[in-house]
């Protein structure tokens, strides 16, 4: 008789799931709450441990991805929950992140504020790095905010960082901070709409339309953004800018425009050009 291990590694591969395997690992260790360093063909489930494997491979096999099953994803040192109320972070907004950091080496106690935070994994990382620092993470979604929030308490930041439930779209928004920031980080929505009806379904089903949506051209939210970040910048301050795939130029044209300047763009691990750096 196969085992649990082995059968579910079956019912994967005929899927055609990628890294059978590994996920097999994953989701028996979720369902019989072990590590996933001890699941092997001797592993065995209770009739409820079983129901909840059963339940989680019928999602994954309508192309839910992974970590929105087992309801957490790494990235960068840590570990985030992550609900369909937001982006599953990306390693290719990493490169964000350590530039952030870079950066920020030169201020004492830094200041940051990161518009669009979604799970919090771009400020929450930064803070749990800087433990000096302050932040402020925006969303128009309170669902997602309330998953930044387990994050905070579950990185240790809580006591740092406060979040606000606002759209850059709204009039007033400049009014709700007090000071201008030293870093302002941002992965807004950047896919053209046009585009949202071709991505993998694991992304067009399970990330929100909210958090992935740019307008026609991809790229009404930095448009907005243009217009709200310059006042929100300290003179001596950076803002940090996750792009979509060939929008570096245009992008960067859009913030020239608002008084801005391009210092570089850097790319991520695939090559493209990803994040973009700017100064008063
Ligand atoms: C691409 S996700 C980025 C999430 C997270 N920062 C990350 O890098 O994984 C963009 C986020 O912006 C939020 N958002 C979209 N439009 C907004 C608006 N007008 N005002 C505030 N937040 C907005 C979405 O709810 C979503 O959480």
């Amino acid at each position: 008789m196969s085992s649990t291990f082995e059968n579910t590694i079956s019912v994967l591969a005929k899927a055609g799931i990628p890294s059978p395997r590994l996920e097999a690992r994953i989701l028996i260790a979720e369902a019989s709450r072990q590590e996933a360093g001890n699941i092997g063909t001797d592993s065995v489930l209770d009739k409820d441990q079983q129901e909840k494997l059963e339940e989680m491979l019928s999602l994954r096999l309508q192309n839910m991805p992974l970590d929105k099953i087992i309801g957490s994803k790494d990235f960068y040192k840590y570990s985030f929950n992550v609900t369909c109320d937001v982006l599953s972070p990306r390693p290719d907004t990493e490169v964000l992140v350590e530039e952030a950091l870079r950066l920020s080496s030169a201020f004492q106690s830094p200041s940051f504020l990161d518009l669009g935070t979604g799970s919090g994994c771009i400020l929450l990382s930064l803070l749990g790095e800087r433990k000096d620092a302050r932040g402020v993470g925006v969303d128009c979604s309170e669902k997602a905010l309330a998953v930044a929030a387990s994050n905070a308490e579950k990185i240790g930041v809580k006591e740092q960082v406060r979040f606000c439930r606002a759209s850059w779209f709204n009039e007033d928004f400049g009014s709700l901070f007090a000071k201008p920031f030293d870093l302002i980080v941002s992965n807004p929505p950047y896919i053209p709409t046009g585009d949202i009806p071709g991505l993998e379904e694991n992304v067009r089903k399970y990330d929100p339309f909210g958090a992935l949506d740019g307008g026609e051209d991809g790229l009404d939210h930095y448009r907005q953004l243009a217009k709200v970040i310059p006042p929100l910048l300290k003179e001596t301050g950076y803002v940090l800018l996750e792009i979509g795939i060939r929008q570096a130029e245009d992008v960067c044209k859009v913030f020239e425009k608002a008084g801005l300047k391009t210092e570089k763009v850097l790319r991520d691990l695939s090559g493209i050009e990803r994040c973009i750096i700017l100064k008063k």
